[in-house]
């Protein structure tokens, strides 16, 4: 499939059309900043959600600074997975404050809109298109990118082929860059998804078990790749592997019932008596 039909295809211009943008905010998209100067790059205060009665966020307050690498973890039903899906628009909460930056108001914004405006999320489950080789779904999740899109008329410029090039290099495959993405390993393809939320350049990335299923080699090679990444970028990650997050763990923030039962070093909330008594359970 050459380059054009891959920027013509049905999927993309559908994708494409999702984004209905309001006149504001195409106004705060051409500014691209988000104002970080109160050193939070997100910021979530009193956010509670309910699923038919059962609250699944529980006026959770948690905020993460530029550049920061934060880790979530926390037993299963916390509301991490949830907890994403507030801050990246796919679901509404009931009330609280989201914020990006600390003058964009998220809750105000599409899921399309958030995902332009430098928040990428990375799902559990790997989603490249199988068919197209490495370099190609580069290449595509580059044409999603609306500010690229308006400049690019067919034609990559060599400044977007040295991003892909800097992706590859990044994410390690640059040898396999014209490979079919379908022959990939598990974490090859988690790596490439990576890739492909990096060549849009996101200001906070939201990354939700990305080890799980990989090797030791592939999760010890995605902890550095996620070292790397630090500083350049925020992330936000969910996970259960405890020797990934020892690997890559500043500040760790463990969810519980849908609030932060304890926030810390890993050793600190590993020795915290409730974070005990909620894995191991009373
Ligand atoms: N769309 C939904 N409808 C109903 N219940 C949901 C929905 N999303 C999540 N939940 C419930 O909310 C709780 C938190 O889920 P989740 O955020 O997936 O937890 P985690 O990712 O920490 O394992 C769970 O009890 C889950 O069943
Ligand atoms: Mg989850």
């Amino acid at each position: 499939m050459s380059r054009d039909q891959v920027m013509s295809g049905g999927s993309v211009t559908s994708a494409e059309d999702a984004g209905d943008r309001g006149v504001s905010f195409s106004r705060l998209h051409q500014a691209g900043s988000v104002d970080v100067t109160h050193g939070r790059i997100l910021y979530l205060e009193g956010v509670s959600v309910s699923f038919d009665g059962f609250k699944a966020i529980n006026n959770l307050s948690i905020d993460i600074a530029p550049g920061e690498l934060r880790c979530i973890i926390g037993p299963n039903g916390a509301g991490k997975t949830t907890m994403m899906d507030i801050i990246t628009g796919k679901t509404r909460p009931d009330s609280g404050q989201v914020y990006f930056g600390s003058t964009i108001d998220l809750l105000r914004y599409s899921e399309p809109q958030i995902a332009s405006m430098g928040i990428g999320r990375k799902f559990q489950k790997p989603t490249v298109f199988e068919q197209l080789s490495v370099f190609e779904n580069l290449e595509l999740a580059l044409a999603m990118d609306k500010r690229v899109r308006r400049s690019l008329w067919g034609k990559l410029t060599s400044e977007h082929l040295d991003r892909l090039e800097q992706v590859l290099n990044t994410i390690g495959l640059i040898g396999l860059a014209h490979q079919p993405s379908g022959t990939l390993s598990h974490g090859q393809k988690q790596w490439l998804e990576i890739g492909m939320l990096l060549a849009q350049d996101p200001k906070l990335l939201l990354l939700d078990e990305p080890v799980a299923g990989m090797t030791d080699e592939e999760t010890a090679k995605t902890a550095e790749l996620f070292l790397t990444l630090k500083g350049k970028h925020s992330l936000m990650v969910v996970e259960h592997d405890m020797h990934f997050v020892r690997a890559i763990s500043e500040k760790v923030t463990v969810l519980h019932e849908g609030s932060v039962l304890a926030e810390g070093t890993l050793d600190q909330v590993q020795a915290d008596e409730r974070v005990i008594e909620v894995y191991l359970g009373r």
